[in-house]
């Protein structure tokens, strides 16, 4: 079993052998914090304290399992908002001491590279992968399962904020990414002139915060100028450019043949074409998981944790929560 409340989506999953996938439920918390118009912290954890306990059984339920049939509990319980992990690290505690079973904890980023082994175990090393998610945005080298060589990273906001930022700038709702992704697809991506940060010809990290304040500045005097389409087009494509340049930057220089990407940003449909056109120019193979499985969603959290176990991985009921930890 999965369990995942890092951050606004409580979820539990059942997943057998790493890649059978019994269940995946998820309890999103978006609707309450549209309200907001971003997650509340305080207001989170107490959703996932409302939530977690029927979440469990309904994941139980829907795999056609009962308590006794478990093997072992994964949780996130690194990095994400304090409050929230406590509430899936309590759980699993709870459910390990209880049940006699091994506990294991993941860091919330490995799960959603591992997200692309749930759908294809038989991915091969080396790899380069792009995690792109509300709060990260990092360029991975994979020499093997566990083996993290950070390539670059952002050094302000992620690309997902970036998504976010931008759709509450222009009014498109929330949260930014999906509605962009669903926006820009009838935009032009060359109406409005966004810039792309570069950070010179080698680098492999990224700066998304000029975007930002180039939609901040733009929209003032220009908002009604251009469609919501072509507004959405543009950061889009403005995002989805860097991204994908990296990337390929990243996989060419370091003789890498295989790309994955991951994170909710690697659900957007103009990253994935794009992405993937790149991949077979350069002679790579692409994998991206489904949507569902690219947002938050516990079934990531136990193919992570199967593969812990596998590398001998366990924890004891200490087991800490940590606000911020870097994967690599
Ligand atoms: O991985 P995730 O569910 O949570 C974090 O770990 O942060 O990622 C959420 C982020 C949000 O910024 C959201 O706007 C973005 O992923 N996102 C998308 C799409 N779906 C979710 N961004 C672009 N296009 C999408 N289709
Ligand atoms: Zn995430």
């Amino acid at each position: 079993m999965g369990l995942e409340t890092s951050c606004d989506e409580t979820s539990v999953a059942v997943v057998e052998d790493g890649s059978t996938i019994l269940s995946n439920v998820i309890a999103s918390q978006i609707d309450l914090h549209a309200l907001t118009g971003g997650v509340v912290p305080e207001v989170a954890s107490r959703e996932h304290v409302e939530q977690v306990n029927a979440v469990i059984q309904q994941a139980l339920d829907t795999a056609g399992i009962t308590f006794g049939d478990l093997q072992a509990i994964a949780v996130a319980n690194r990095p994400g908002l304090m409050g929230a992990l406590m509430v899936g690290v309590s759980a699993a505690k709870a459910l390990s001491y209880a049940l006699n079973i091994p506990l294991i904890g993941v860091h919330h980023i490995e799960a959603h590279i591992y997200a692309n082994f749930l759908t294809n175990p038989a991915i091969e090393f080396p790899l380069v992968c792009l995690v792109a998610s509300g709060g990260h945005t990092q360029i991975f080298l994979m020499r093997g399962h566990g083996d993290y060589t950070l390539l670059g990273r952002t050094l302000d906001d992620a690309a997902g904020e970036a998504f976010d930022k931008s759709a509450r700038l222009l009014n498109l709702g929330y949260p930014g990414g999906s509605v962009i992704d669903r926006l820009a697809k009838t935009g032009n991506p060359a109406a409005v002139k966004l810039p792309r940060a570069r950070m010179g010809q080698v680098s492999l990290d990224f700066s998304f915060s000029g975007l930002k304040t180039a939609v901040q500045n733009a929209s003032a005097i220009g908002l009604a100028d251009y469609s919501v389409e072509d507004w959405a087009a543009s950061v889009q494509q403005a995002i989805v450019d860097v991204l994908v340049e990296k990337t390929i930057r990243a996989a060419v220089s370091n003789n890498v043949r295989t790309v994955l990407a991951a994170g909710g940003v690697a659900a957007n449909s103009c990253l994935q074409t794009v992405l993937r056109a790149a991949c077979q120019e350069n002679g790579c193979s692409f994998f991206v998981p489904p949507a569902v499985l690219c947002t938050d969603n516990a079934a990531m959290i136990a193919c992570a944790g199967f593969h812990h176990i596998l590398a001998g991985h366990e924890d004891g009921l200490d087991l800490d929560i940590i606000a911020t930890e870097p994967l690599a």
